[in-house]
Protein backbone atom coordinates (compact mmCIF):
# COMPACT_ATOMS: atom_id res chain seq x y z
CA UNK A 1 0.00 0.00 0.00
CA UNK A 2 1.18 3.84 -0.78
CA UNK A 3 0.06 7.36 -0.02
CA UNK A 4 -0.89 7.38 -3.37
CA UNK A 5 -3.23 4.81 -3.37
CA UNK A 6 -4.73 6.03 -0.16
CA UNK A 7 -5.12 9.58 -2.04
CA UNK A 8 -6.62 7.97 -5.18
CA UNK A 9 -9.27 5.97 -2.70
CA UNK A 10 -10.15 8.97 -0.82
CA UNK A 11 -10.86 10.90 -3.82
CA UNK A 12 -12.79 7.85 -5.21
CA UNK A 13 -15.22 7.57 -1.92
CA UNK A 14 -15.34 11.80 -1.68
CA UNK A 15 -13.95 11.46 1.49
CA UNK A 16 -11.52 13.72 4.14
CA UNK A 17 -8.97 12.78 6.51
CA UNK A 18 -8.87 14.12 9.86
CA UNK A 19 -6.30 14.12 12.25
CA UNK A 20 -5.11 14.76 15.46
CA UNK A 21 -1.98 16.57 16.88
CA UNK A 22 -1.21 13.25 18.94
CA UNK A 23 -1.26 11.01 15.72
CA UNK A 24 2.13 9.37 14.16
CA UNK A 25 4.04 12.20 11.61
CA UNK A 26 3.19 10.28 8.31
CA UNK A 27 -0.66 10.06 9.25
CA UNK A 28 -0.48 13.85 9.81
CA UNK A 29 1.34 14.00 6.65
CA UNK A 30 -1.50 12.82 4.62
CA UNK A 31 -4.30 13.88 6.75
CA UNK A 32 -6.66 17.11 4.96
CA UNK A 33 -7.12 18.49 8.17
CA UNK A 34 -5.01 18.60 11.09
CA UNK A 35 -6.07 20.22 14.55
CA UNK A 36 -6.57 20.39 18.07
CA UNK A 37 -10.05 18.48 19.74
CA UNK A 38 -11.94 21.62 18.94
CA UNK A 39 -10.67 22.86 15.46
CA UNK A 40 -11.42 19.18 14.50
CA UNK A 41 -14.88 19.06 15.84
CA UNK A 42 -15.76 22.40 14.57
CA UNK A 43 -14.72 21.45 11.02
CA UNK A 44 -16.64 18.14 10.68
CA UNK A 45 -19.27 20.39 10.68
CA UNK A 46 -18.02 21.86 7.69
CA UNK A 47 -17.00 19.29 5.37
CA UNK A 48 -18.55 18.50 2.16
CA UNK A 49 -17.62 14.98 1.62
CA UNK A 50 -19.39 11.85 2.55
CA UNK A 51 -16.91 9.85 4.60
CA UNK A 52 -14.62 11.29 7.25
CA UNK A 53 -11.72 9.50 7.86
CA UNK A 54 -11.30 10.69 11.70
CA UNK A 55 -7.58 9.81 12.87
CA UNK A 56 -8.10 10.00 16.52
CA UNK A 57 -9.14 8.28 19.59
CA UNK A 58 -12.95 7.18 20.04
CA UNK A 59 -14.78 10.02 21.24
CA UNK A 60 -13.66 11.86 18.29
CA UNK A 61 -14.81 10.21 16.06
CA UNK A 62 -18.16 9.88 18.42
CA UNK A 63 -18.57 13.79 18.37
CA UNK A 64 -17.73 14.03 14.29
CA UNK A 65 -20.75 11.52 14.15
CA UNK A 66 -23.15 12.69 16.47
CA UNK A 67 -23.08 16.50 14.69
CA UNK A 68 -22.96 14.65 11.11
CA UNK A 69 -25.40 11.88 11.16
CA UNK A 70 -25.79 11.71 7.89
CA UNK A 71 -21.77 11.17 7.11
CA UNK A 72 -20.14 7.90 7.27
CA UNK A 73 -17.20 8.47 9.78
CA UNK A 74 -14.37 5.54 10.26
CA UNK A 75 -12.40 4.72 12.40
CA UNK A 76 -8.76 3.61 11.36
CA UNK A 77 -8.64 1.51 14.28
CA UNK A 78 -11.74 0.34 16.85
CA UNK A 79 -9.60 0.18 19.65
CA UNK A 80 -7.85 3.91 19.79
CA UNK A 81 -9.69 4.40 22.94
CA UNK A 82 -9.14 7.86 25.42
CA UNK A 83 -9.07 6.47 29.15
CA UNK A 84 -10.15 9.41 30.99
CA UNK A 85 -12.79 8.94 28.57
CA UNK A 86 -14.39 6.94 30.80
CA UNK A 87 -13.45 8.42 34.27
CA UNK A 88 -17.31 9.51 35.48
CA UNK A 89 -19.69 8.43 37.33
CA UNK A 90 -22.66 8.69 36.29
CA UNK A 91 -24.56 8.17 39.38
CA UNK A 92 -22.13 10.88 40.35
CA UNK A 93 -23.51 13.39 37.91
CA UNK A 94 -26.87 12.69 39.26
CA UNK A 95 -26.46 12.86 43.19
CA UNK A 96 -24.62 16.19 42.20
CA UNK A 97 -27.85 18.04 40.17
CA UNK A 98 -29.93 16.75 43.54
CA UNK A 99 -27.22 18.76 45.85
CA UNK A 100 -26.86 21.61 44.09
CA UNK A 101 -29.67 23.55 42.35
CA UNK A 102 -27.54 26.22 40.49
CA UNK A 103 -25.24 23.49 38.74
CA UNK A 104 -24.36 23.14 35.14
CA UNK A 105 -22.18 19.90 34.75
CA UNK A 106 -19.57 21.20 32.14
CA UNK A 107 -18.00 17.88 30.26
CA UNK A 108 -14.96 17.97 28.32
CA UNK A 109 -14.78 16.60 24.94
CA UNK A 110 -12.41 13.48 26.28
CA UNK A 111 -15.61 11.54 26.99
CA UNK A 112 -17.96 8.85 26.02
CA UNK A 113 -21.46 10.08 24.40
CA UNK A 114 -23.25 8.35 27.08
CA UNK A 115 -21.64 10.91 29.60
CA UNK A 116 -21.97 13.63 27.02
CA UNK A 117 -25.90 13.03 27.20
CA UNK A 118 -25.59 13.57 31.13
CA UNK A 119 -23.95 16.98 30.81
CA UNK A 120 -24.60 20.57 30.10
CA UNK A 121 -22.54 21.88 27.69
CA UNK A 122 -19.48 20.36 26.15
CA UNK A 123 -15.69 22.17 26.43
CA UNK A 124 -12.29 21.32 24.99
CA UNK A 125 -9.20 22.90 26.10
CA UNK A 126 -9.04 25.42 24.19
CA UNK A 127 -12.33 27.01 25.13
CA UNK A 128 -13.02 25.98 28.71
CA UNK A 129 -12.46 28.81 30.14
CA UNK A 130 -13.90 31.33 28.19
CA UNK A 131 -16.80 28.88 28.62
CA UNK A 132 -17.36 28.59 31.87
CA UNK A 133 -17.32 32.43 32.31
CA UNK A 134 -20.41 32.45 30.03
CA UNK A 135 -22.13 30.40 31.78
CA UNK A 136 -24.99 31.85 34.39
CA UNK A 137 -24.56 29.42 37.10
CA UNK A 138 -22.78 29.96 40.06
CA UNK A 139 -21.84 26.06 40.15
CA UNK A 140 -20.11 24.01 37.82
CA UNK A 141 -18.96 20.14 37.92
CA UNK A 142 -16.06 19.93 35.78
CA UNK A 143 -16.18 16.13 34.25
CA UNK A 144 -14.25 14.00 33.60
CA UNK A 145 -10.77 15.85 33.92
CA UNK A 146 -9.91 17.18 37.66
CA UNK A 147 -6.69 19.13 36.34
CA UNK A 148 -8.17 20.55 33.63
CA UNK A 149 -11.26 21.31 36.57
CA UNK A 150 -9.07 22.95 38.28
CA UNK A 151 -7.36 24.87 36.24
CA UNK A 152 -10.54 26.57 35.07
CA UNK A 153 -11.62 27.39 38.46
CA UNK A 154 -8.21 28.68 39.12
CA UNK A 155 -9.12 31.25 36.09
CA UNK A 156 -12.88 31.89 36.84
CA UNK A 157 -12.62 32.36 40.76
CA UNK A 158 -15.90 34.07 40.83
CA UNK A 159 -17.72 29.99 40.37
CA UNK A 160 -17.81 27.19 42.43
CA UNK A 161 -16.04 24.70 40.60
CA UNK A 162 -16.97 20.81 42.05
CA UNK A 163 -13.72 18.58 40.55
CA UNK A 164 -14.51 15.19 39.37
CA UNK A 165 -10.99 12.83 39.85
CA UNK A 166 -10.51 11.78 36.11
CA UNK A 167 -6.99 12.61 34.67
CA UNK A 168 -5.04 11.75 31.13
CA UNK A 169 -2.63 8.87 32.03
CA UNK A 170 0.02 10.38 29.94
CA UNK A 171 -0.37 14.04 30.70
CA UNK A 172 -0.88 13.13 34.83
CA UNK A 173 2.36 11.36 34.57
CA UNK A 174 4.46 13.63 33.87
CA UNK A 175 6.78 15.42 37.10
CA UNK A 176 7.69 18.40 38.46
CA UNK A 177 11.24 16.77 39.15
CA UNK A 178 11.45 16.26 35.39
CA UNK A 179 10.79 19.47 34.27
CA UNK A 180 12.98 21.04 37.05
CA UNK A 181 15.40 18.57 35.13
CA UNK A 182 14.88 19.93 31.87
CA UNK A 183 14.58 23.28 33.15
CA UNK A 184 18.37 23.08 34.18
CA UNK A 185 19.63 21.35 31.30
CA UNK A 186 18.11 23.99 28.91
CA UNK A 187 18.26 26.97 30.71
CA UNK A 188 17.10 29.27 27.54
CA UNK A 189 14.09 27.50 26.71
CA UNK A 190 10.91 28.69 27.54
CA UNK A 191 8.75 25.82 29.25
CA UNK A 192 4.84 25.21 27.50
CA UNK A 193 2.64 23.02 28.69
CA UNK A 194 -1.31 21.44 28.18
CA UNK A 195 -3.69 22.34 31.17
CA UNK A 196 -4.04 18.46 31.61
CA UNK A 197 -1.13 18.09 33.20
CA UNK A 198 -0.37 18.28 37.66
CA UNK A 199 -0.21 22.14 38.70
CA UNK A 200 3.08 21.76 40.05
CA UNK A 201 3.77 21.70 36.59
CA UNK A 202 1.49 24.74 35.35
CA UNK A 203 2.72 26.43 37.95
CA UNK A 204 6.49 26.38 36.39
CA UNK A 205 4.83 27.17 32.47
CA UNK A 206 5.82 30.33 30.36
CA UNK A 207 2.53 29.11 28.82
CA UNK A 208 -0.45 26.95 29.45
CA UNK A 209 -3.03 25.70 26.83
CA UNK A 210 -4.58 23.43 23.97
CA UNK A 211 -2.25 22.00 21.57
CA UNK A 212 -3.60 24.64 19.32
CA UNK A 213 -3.03 27.05 21.72
CA UNK A 214 0.71 25.84 22.16
CA UNK A 215 1.96 25.81 18.51
CA UNK A 216 0.30 29.11 17.92
CA UNK A 217 2.48 30.68 21.36
CA UNK A 218 5.61 28.88 19.58
CA UNK A 219 4.85 30.53 16.54
CA UNK A 220 4.64 33.90 17.45
CA UNK A 221 7.38 34.01 20.80
CA UNK A 222 10.66 35.46 20.16
CA UNK A 223 12.20 32.47 21.96
CA UNK A 224 14.93 29.63 20.49
CA UNK A 225 13.74 26.71 22.49
CA UNK A 226 10.73 25.03 24.23
CA UNK A 227 10.15 22.32 26.68
CA UNK A 228 6.74 20.99 25.51
CA UNK A 229 4.80 19.67 28.52
CA UNK A 230 2.06 17.82 26.12
CA UNK A 231 1.60 14.33 24.06
CA UNK A 232 5.11 14.64 21.61
CA UNK A 233 3.14 14.75 18.28
CA UNK A 234 2.52 18.56 18.30
CA UNK A 235 5.97 18.54 17.22
CA UNK A 236 5.40 17.62 13.88
CA UNK A 237 4.08 20.72 13.56
CA UNK A 238 6.16 22.87 16.00
CA UNK A 239 8.92 21.93 13.83
CA UNK A 240 7.19 22.25 10.90
CA UNK A 241 5.80 25.58 11.34
CA UNK A 242 9.64 27.01 13.13
CA UNK A 243 12.39 25.31 11.44
CA UNK A 244 14.88 27.78 13.36
CA UNK A 245 13.49 26.67 16.93
CA UNK A 246 14.45 23.15 18.98
CA UNK A 247 12.26 21.36 21.22
CA UNK A 248 12.54 19.42 23.66
CA UNK A 249 10.16 16.90 25.61
CA UNK A 250 10.07 16.22 29.51
CA UNK A 251 10.82 12.29 29.31
CA UNK A 252 10.49 9.96 26.34
CA UNK A 253 7.31 8.39 27.86
CA UNK A 254 4.95 11.41 26.45
CA UNK A 255 3.25 8.91 24.32
CA UNK A 256 -0.66 8.31 23.62
CA UNK A 257 -0.43 4.52 22.23
CA UNK A 258 -4.00 4.61 21.37
CA UNK A 259 -3.36 7.82 19.26
CA UNK A 260 -0.25 6.76 17.73
CA UNK A 261 -1.89 3.00 16.83
CA UNK A 262 -3.35 4.89 13.77
CA UNK A 263 -1.36 3.78 10.68
CA UNK A 264 -1.65 4.33 7.17
CA UNK A 265 -2.33 0.66 6.55
CA UNK A 266 -5.65 0.92 8.59
CA UNK A 267 -6.49 4.42 6.93
CA UNK A 268 -6.00 2.37 3.74
CA UNK A 269 -8.23 -0.52 4.93
CA UNK A 270 -11.14 1.42 6.51
CA UNK A 271 -11.78 3.67 3.43
CA UNK A 272 -11.08 0.69 0.99
CA UNK A 273 -13.49 -1.55 3.21
CA UNK A 274 -15.79 1.41 4.97
CA UNK A 275 -15.48 -0.88 7.90
CA UNK A 276 -15.15 0.62 11.46
CA UNK A 277 -18.13 3.02 10.95
CA UNK A 278 -19.26 5.09 13.94
CA UNK A 279 -22.79 4.12 15.11
CA UNK A 280 -24.50 5.76 17.34
CA UNK A 281 -28.22 4.99 18.95
CA UNK A 282 -30.32 7.70 18.03
CA UNK A 283 -31.81 9.01 21.32
CA UNK A 284 -28.37 8.96 23.08
CA UNK A 285 -26.98 10.94 19.73
CA UNK A 286 -29.76 13.79 20.42
CA UNK A 287 -28.72 14.09 24.16
CA UNK A 288 -25.42 14.08 23.79
CA UNK A 289 -25.77 16.66 20.91
CA UNK A 290 -26.81 19.66 22.65
CA UNK A 291 -23.83 19.77 25.09
CA UNK A 292 -21.63 19.61 22.04
CA UNK A 293 -24.11 22.19 19.76
CA UNK A 294 -23.97 24.84 22.88
CA UNK A 295 -20.30 24.30 23.10
CA UNK A 296 -19.91 25.43 19.62
CA UNK A 297 -22.16 28.37 20.11
CA UNK A 298 -20.73 29.95 23.12
CA UNK A 299 -17.16 29.36 22.00
CA UNK A 300 -18.19 31.17 18.97
P1 LIG B 1 -6.58 19.34 22.75
O1 LIG B 1 -6.73 18.74 21.41
O2 LIG B 1 -7.79 20.11 23.15
O3 LIG B 1 -5.35 20.14 22.92
O4 LIG B 1 -6.53 18.15 23.82
C1 LIG B 1 -5.53 17.27 23.92
C2 LIG B 1 -5.96 15.87 24.11
O5 LIG B 1 -5.57 15.20 25.00
C3 LIG B 1 -6.83 15.29 23.14
O6 LIG B 1 -7.00 14.00 23.47
FE1 LIG C 1 -6.85 10.74 26.16
FE2 LIG C 1 -4.56 11.57 27.17
FE3 LIG C 1 -4.52 10.18 24.92
FE4 LIG C 1 -5.49 12.68 24.95
S1 LIG C 1 -3.40 12.06 25.34
S2 LIG C 1 -6.40 10.91 23.96
S3 LIG C 1 -6.44 12.77 26.98
S4 LIG C 1 -5.23 9.44 26.92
Amino acid sequence: MSIEEILKLKKEKNAVILAHYYVSDEVQEIADYIGDSYYLSKKAKELEENVIVFCGVSFMGESAKILNPQKKVLMPDRNADCAMAHMVDIENIKRIRQEYEDVAVVCYINSTAKIKAHADVCVTSANAVKIVQRLSNKNIFFIPDGNLGRYVAEQVPQKNVILNSGYCPIHHALTLEEVLKAKKKYPNAQFVVHPECVKELLDEADYIGSTSGIISYVKKSVCKEFIVGTEEGVLYELKKQNPDKKFYVINEQQICQDMKSITLDKIYDVLKNETNQVEIDEGLRQAALKPLDKMLELAK
